[in-house]
């Protein structure tokens, strides 16, 4: 039997190795974790993330052919083919701090990995890593083999969280770089192999090693920079009275552009794009590239710049101040179907009010207090550390509450901001809302999940993001 062993049971590694589990029965699937709590969740009902279609393929395979342990380095002494899917956080210090990918929990896996191999292994980057990551991974095993044959490859991970089990039940397409030697094109096969369980075999693309790595970073950096394009976008359909949806649905017409990652809002978050992004300029950096880099700076500034417009329009709309303002947050989640809050845009949305003096009550479906806290008192780039390492919040913010659900948040509130786009929040009574908020009340959408038109009507005063401006908010200016 095949022995697979994963390292790192996040995101990605939870999510993948199930579907691998569930997809192939003949292999055994080990995921491991240095967070005690992570994998006690992994085996409770209480799965660590909140994923949709998750929890019945855990439960289906879970004490089969799937086992969740922090016995690391047993399940990678037997295992066969063991992936890599540890954090790689930004630098903050040092080298490249505010840019590069920190590799620490990388290096000390695969030292672990050297220390107790005893058989011939497949090393399978299933993080994100900058490109030439391979060849640094292959010297430390390589310089401890103990003459043990290593075979890295590269197999990016491209699920996006919410959707994650669609994703990865039916891929676009799967990555696998490596040598182009004969164990090189060897190790592809046996990796191949397993994926050739359900994906057809022409999505599954083979390349040498660095285009598999670089690859990653690239089409991360191509779904960014459309956001950023569309928000830009949306700055100037306001100025102008153009709506972005319209300007959205006629340019994604055009099949050579499509109509997908064409949405506008009030910044994009994620643990991700932002990361890979900044990791992609370093490297342009590094390589003689400063045009490069600065062409990709700008989708992370203007994305800065979208999320610090949304914060101006709220405190320009309400007479240039919220100071002592009741502002209820709908949503807190990156994206709506997911409890992730890694680098979500609510963060800098809050932060802007809070140091505004605004008392915000916040409500989110599927984020806890604890989290919200956490995130809001917590330095940039620190919550890419495994959770048992994060710095704890020094103080919880005064100013914030957190409720379990949107009316309680917007009661006596002066405005109510939408920042995830959950389903929930299009089917609220705006009606009911509006009689226990404070006049005149405000809405601020950050996500255009509400009608705008059907709100006014109630009373409110609605900004929608890249929408035709509502006349109370005409003459203020977007940004300071
Ligand atoms: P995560 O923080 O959810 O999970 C990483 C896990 O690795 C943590 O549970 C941590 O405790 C564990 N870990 C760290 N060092 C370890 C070690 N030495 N031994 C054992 N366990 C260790 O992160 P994630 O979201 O799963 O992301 C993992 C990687 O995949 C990152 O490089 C990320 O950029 C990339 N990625 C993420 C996504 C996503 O949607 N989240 C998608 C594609 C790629
Ligand atoms: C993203 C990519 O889509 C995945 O392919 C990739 O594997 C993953 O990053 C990763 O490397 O981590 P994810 O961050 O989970 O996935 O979610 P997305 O659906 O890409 O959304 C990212 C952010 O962009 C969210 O805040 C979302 O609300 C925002 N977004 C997305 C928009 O503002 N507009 C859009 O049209 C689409």
């Amino acid at each position: 039997m095949v022995k697979i062993c994963c390292i790192g049971a996040g995101y990605v590694g939870g999510p993948t190795m199930a579907v691998i589990a569930l997809k192939c029965p003949s292999i055994e699937v080990a995921v491991v974790d240095i967070s005690v709590s992570r994998i006690t969740a992994w085996n409770s009902d209480q799965l660590p993330i909140y994923e949709p279609g998750l929890d019945d393929i855990v439960k289906s395979c879970r004490g089969k052919n799937l086992f969740f342990s922090t016995d690391v380095e047993k399940h990678v002494a037997e295992a066969d083919i063991i992936f890599v899917s540890v954090n790689t956080p930004t630098k903050t210090r040092g080298l490249g701090a505010g840019k590069a990918a920190d590799l620490t929990y990388w290096e000390s896996a695969a030292r672990m990995i050297a220390d107790v191999s005893k058989s011939d292994k497949i090393v399978v980057e299933k993080s994100t890593v900058p490109v030439k990551t391979a060849e640094a991974i292959e010297k430390i095993l390589t310089h401890n083999s103990k003459g043990i044959n290593y075979q890295i490859l590269s197999n990016p991970e491209f699920l996006a969280e919410g959707t994650a089990i669609d994703d990865l039940f039916a891929p676009d397409r799967v990555l696998i770089g490596g040598r182009e030697t004969a164990e090189g094109q060897k190790a592809i096969k046996t990796l191949k192999d397993v994926y050739a369980h359900w994906v057809p075999e022409e999505r599954i693309i083979c390349t040498n090693l660095w285009s598999a790595e670089l690859s990653k970073l690239a089409a991360n950096a191509f779904l960014a920079q459309r956001i950023s394009s569309v928000n830009a976008m949306s700055a100037l359909c306001e100025a102008t009275g153009a709506d972005v949806a319209e300007v959205s649905h006629a340019v994604g017409k055009d099949t050579r552009i499509g109509p997908k990652f064409l949405n506008a809002s009030v910044g994009f978050g994620g643990s991700c794009f932002q990361k890979d992004i900044l990791n992609l300029i370093y490297i342009c950096e590094c390589n003689g590239l400063p045009e490069v880099a600065n062409y990709w700076k700008q989708v992370i500034k203007v994305n800065d710049y979208q999320k610090s417009r949304f914060v101006h329009r709220i405190v320009s709309s309400m007479f240039n101040t919220v100071s002592g303002k009741k502002i209820a947050i709908l949503g807190f989640a990156f994206k709506k179907d997911t409890g992730d809050t890694r680098e979500t845009p609510a963060i800098d949305v809050c932060n802007g009010l809070t140091g505004d003096m605004a008392r915000l009550s916040i409500y989110d479906p599927q984020v806890t207090e604890d989290q919200i806290k956490r995130d809001l008192a917590m330095k940039k780039f620190d919550w890419d550390h495994p959770a048992h390492l994060q710095p704890l919040s020094p103080s919880s913010v005064k100013q914030v509450t957190v409720v379990c659900d949107a009316y309680e948040a917007a009661k006596g509130a002066h405005g109510l901001c939408i920042l995830t786009e959950w389903d929930e929040f299009k089917k609220l009574d705006y009606k009911r809302i509006y009689d226990n908020m404070m006049k005149p009340a405000f809405v601020f959408d950050g996500r255009n999940v509400v009608k705008a038109d059907e709100l006014r009507e109630i009373g409110f005063i609605v900004y929608s993001i890249g929408k035709p401006l509502d006349p109370w908010l005409k003459d203020m200016p977007a940004i300071a």
